[in-house]
């Protein structure tokens, strides 16, 4: 529900003086110290997608915040909250419109999205301009914490490359040879498949072709047969939500799931193992998450999770969820005044967040360092069965912060 606030400010002129403390005594108006935003709502906006290929990551993300509000007794910094909600429907060329609407219309004090690259950086360019507080809770666009870094810009999800990396020196240790790449093209496919070109090779593979779709098509027949032709050891593809659901039914369907190993991002099958059904048993991915991470965090958050939204989180739940926990950390250290900016920010930059993916610190950039893990599908889990890379960081890449 909205409730709002209006200022008075005291004047000199009499009449003026008079007309307003009339109205204080009848009750129309509310009297405003200089401190009173402490005392206000503050303003989230959250900018996300709720329809399309994303949509059920963006529920995940929004479930995921408001159970750590929640869960801190339902404010943040002393103050109550109060939401404006966006469907951005992964819309690059929309975010611009969207973003600006939040921030000048609703005037919110803290935007918080998004999950797709693209959307994300045009929300980050919008952020920087307005000098509004950014909280990215998936989108890993590399540039957003690389050369376009910026004090008021911060994420807690991964950078793209990140995932990438780590499967890449998996496969290059097990011994692959040859991989394919296959993604949507935009910057999220490409860094993730960069990623893991640039470790796999690194380790002494080869990625004999890199494959591409526009985003967020699904008709993914003619890439399976150049990949059935082109016969790699190994396939690494990034895909999430529907599109991820899509491509791992019609990469068994075709005949490759047990001929040519297929691998992943975690996004690959994450929040998606319900739909993919025996299609993803088995497959191998690295993510910052995973259904059995075994620390008391995760244990209470799932729990916590299930209760609340009767499904069980996955890693855009826990990302949603570490957004709001970075938020609450900055402004209980400003006592809920997120003008002291200096202060909210060093805050934050600080923060060691008791994440359920395992505690994490952030990078100069604003970007965690966290463990990859790699995980197997059994069933209808992530099951972690080890460490692909300990504490990965995200390279600075031209960030001047
Ligand atoms: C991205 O666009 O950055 C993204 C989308 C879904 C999952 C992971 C990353």
């Amino acid at each position: 529900m909205t409730q709002r606030t209006h200022r008075v400010r005291p004047t000199v002129g009499g009449r003026i003086a008079g007309l307003a403390s009339a109205l204080l005594m009848a009750g129309l108006l509310l009297p405003v110290s200089p401190v009173s935003a402490q005392g206000s709502r503050i303003k989230i906006g959250l900018m996300l997608p709720y329809t399309g290929t994303f949509a059920a990551l963006g529920t995940a993300i929004t479930n995921g915040f408001k159970l750590a509000v929640e869960e801190n007794g339902g404010k943040v910094g002393g103050r109550e909250l109060e939401y404006f909600t966006v469907d951005d429907e992964s819309d690059p060329a929309k975010a611009p419109e969207n973003a600006n609407k939040l921030i000048k219309r609703d005037n919110v004090d803290v935007l918080v999205g998004t999950v797709h690259s693209g959307v994300a950086l045009a929300m980050s360019k919008v952020a920087r301009d307005n000098n509004t507080l950014l909280i990215i809770p998936n989108a890993g666009a590399d540039e957003i914490t690389g050369p376009l870094c910026a004090a008021n810009v911060f994420r807690t999800s991964f950078s793209n490359s990140q995932p990438g990396i780590a499967m890449g020196r998996v496969m290059a240790e097990q011994k692959k040879k040859t991989a394919v790449t296959l993604t949507w093209k935009y910057a999220a496919g490409e860094e993730s498949v960069g990623g893991f070109k640039e470790a796999f090779e690194a380790g002494g593979g080869k990625v004999v072709k890199e494959l591409f779709l526009p985003f967020p098509q699904v008709e993914f027949q003619s890439y399976l047969t150049e990949i059935a032709a082109l016969k790699p050891d190994v396939v690494y593809v990034f895909f999430a939500g529907g599109g991820a659901v899509k491509f791992v039914k019609d990469y068994a369907a075709a005949g490759l799931k047990n001929t040519i190993q297929l691998v992943g991002p975690g996004f690959l099958t994450d929040g998606t193992l319900e739909a993919q059904g025996d299609a993803a048993q088995g497959l191998l991915t690295t993510m910052h998450y995973g259904e059995g991470v075994s620390n008391p965090k995760n244990a209470a958050f799932r729990a916590a999770y299930a209760k609340a939204y009767k499904v069980d989180p996955d890693v855009y739940a826990v990302q949603g969820y570490d957004a709001a926990q970075l938020l609450i950390a900055g402004a209980k250290a400003v006592n809920g005044d997120l003008t002291k900016r200096a202060e909210l920010v060093k805050a934050m930059e600080t923060a060691k967040i008791d994440s359920p993916r395992g505690a994490f610190a952030l990078t100069r950039s604003h970007n965690p360092i966290h463990d990859i893990y790699l995980r197997r599908v059994e069933g209808k889990e992530n099951k972690v069965i080890g460490v692909a890379v300990k504490n990965l960081t995200d390279p600075p890449r031209g960030c001047k912060l």
